[in-house]
């Protein structure tokens, strides 16, 4: 049996209300909980998403987030092979063993491994006896590295530290352990290998460190950084499912602007089909129905928003879309706490995310508010006129995203076919922000707060509170209290 919306929610989104204070009950913010669920089995200590658009989340962003508590999906205009790299790139980047090490061989020449080091971002690589062995030989660093040019052509084995002078550890070799050898030894990394000197990981001090400072980061069950991403629902998108899946992506997302539709329905049963059990989150919707229809169809969590984004023109051009604290309370309505709702689009201040939280979404899915940053994908531009720094902000459906998704030098017409069908997206530039883990602990903080000023300890003892009956703490603004709220 779901629940009726209360009316008070009709043709409301997070403009509409602010939060009834209640007596605080902690002493410090800094204690305050804000663990959620993402989806059936994946939680979050930070309740926040980067957005899978093409000007918010590549491999950086989601590294970033997922740092900080959150989760970055990784968005789907490029080539599959793109994408699955953007996702091992995240899987590589952070956890307390690295599993699959990247390695050359022996016979690798310097500029190779020159190369390979700045491609991948790495400061150390492993050696192997030939291409495909798997045999550790040796490890070449940064520091092995010569740096003239006229050691190029010489090979990698003459510079790198052989395997008789490296210390290694076995599999199975436990995170305390691999710290204890990494100081006693002093060294900064510690090829794992079996009997067989084969490779079977990295530990790097570098990563058991960051293990250790940042406690709340978003990590599967082998201490690597959690990473979702985009596969749509059509076309090439079982493909790009499994192959994203391949490299460690925890989470899929297929995302489509009308969530509510044979399309999505199709999507789906293939996706169950052919990659199983995979955790998939399903969206957009935005109203009971659709919940409940995504829900019936085996959704892992389901993504609200019909037309609130930034970038976003459907409500404009189309007249189709629901207020969106109306529709994340329809959701929640529909299905209450069964399967998490994460709250999609039009997030605009930080007090959004707590409404969004209260009245229904388990977590919130940023765009334009991560945007800008210097881990959101795109240059910097510096206008000429008021030296402002801005970076380019856009809709997956603007002219310029469909664009630049589908050219292909080799057969120009698929892009120009694309821009035929009338855009329901905008491009714009947006401030230049700097970090964005600035942003995100600024979120954070603000959410602590208001969870404070809601009484509570954790967000998730103030969501069990509120959820069944919102409206006993939410005060409707008229034209002159918003104005005295927000107009500064
Ligand atoms: P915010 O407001 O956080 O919104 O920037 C991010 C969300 O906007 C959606 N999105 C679009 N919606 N046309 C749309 O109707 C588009 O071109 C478009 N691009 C992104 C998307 O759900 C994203 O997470």
């Amino acid at each position: 049996m779901s629940r009726t919306l209360e009316r008070e929610f009709v043709g409301r989104t997070y403009d509409d209300f602010l939060f009834r204070p209640q007596a605080g009950v902690v002493s410090s913010r800094g204690e305050i909980e804000l663990g959620a669920r993402l989806s059936r089995r994946l939680s979050l200590e930070l309740p926040v998403a980067s957005a899978n658009m093409d000007s918010v989340t590549g491999a950086r962003m989601a590294k970033s987030v997922a740092l900080e508590g959150g989760i970055g999906f990784v968005h789907r205009a490029m080539t599959i092979e793109a994408q699955a790299r953007s996702v091992g790139k995240v899987k590589r980047s952070y956890g307390y063993m690295v599993e699959q090490p990247l390695s050359l061989p022996r016979e690798a020449t310097i500029r190779e491994a020159r190369e390979f080091t700045r491609n991948h971002n790495i400061t150390g690589i492993l050696i192997e006896e030939t291409r495909g062995s798997s045999v550790l030989a040796g490890l070449l660093s940064n520091r092995d590295m010569p740096w003239d040019p006229a050691f190029d052509d010489r090979k990698v084995q003459e510079f790198m530290t052989p395997v008789e002078r490296l210390t290694t550890g076995r599999p199975g070799m436990g995170a305390d352990e691999a710290e204890r050898l990494l100081f006693e030894r002093r060294i900064e990394k510690l090829p794992i290998v079996d009997e067989q000197r084969r490779i079977r990981g990295l530990i790097t001090k570098k990563d058991i460190s960051l293990a250790r400072q940042r406690p709340s980061s978003s990590k599967d069950a082998k201490g690597r950084l959690l990473v979702g991403a985009a596969i749509g629902a059509r076309g090439d998108f079982l493909e790009r499912g499994a192959e994203l899946i391949r490299c460690g992506a925890d989470v899929l997302v297929i995302d489509i602007a009308h969530g509510h539709s044979e399309v999505m329905r199709t999507a789906v049963e293939a996706v169950r089909r052919h990659l199983r059990d995979v955790e998939l989150i399903c969206g957009n919707v935005g109203t009971r129905e659709g919940a409940s229809f995504l829900k019936e169809l085996g959704a892992d969590a389901i993504k609200v928003g019909i037309g609130p984004g930034r970038g976003c023109r459907t409500r404009l051009e189309t007249a189709a879309g629901v207020p969106q604290l109306q529709a994340l309370r329809e959701a929640w309505c529909a299905v209450e706490e069964s399967v998490p709702i994460i709250a999609d689009g039009g997030v605009k201040d930080d007090k959004d995310i707590f409404l969004a939280l209260v009245c229904g979404a388990s977590t919130v899915m940023l765009g334009s508010m991560l945007s800008g940053t210097d881990e959101a994908p795109g240059h910097v531009i510096v206008d000429p006129g008021t030296r402002e720094k801005r970076k380019i902000y856009r809709g997956m459906t603007s002219p310029q995203a469909v664009f630049e998704a589908l050219y292909d030098d080799e057969s120009p017409e698929a892009a120009v076919v694309a821009l035929d069908v009338p855009a329901e997206g905008q491009e714009m530039q947006v401030p230049y922000k700097g970090s964005v883990a600035d942003i995100l602990h600024r979120l954070r903080g603000h959410l602590r707060s208001a969870v404070s000023y809601a009484g509570g300890q954790a967000l998730s003892e103030v969501r069990a509170r509120v959820l069944p009956d919102p409206l006993r703490y939410l005060i409707p603004l008229s034209e002159a209290s918003r104005r005295e709220s927000y107009e500064r």
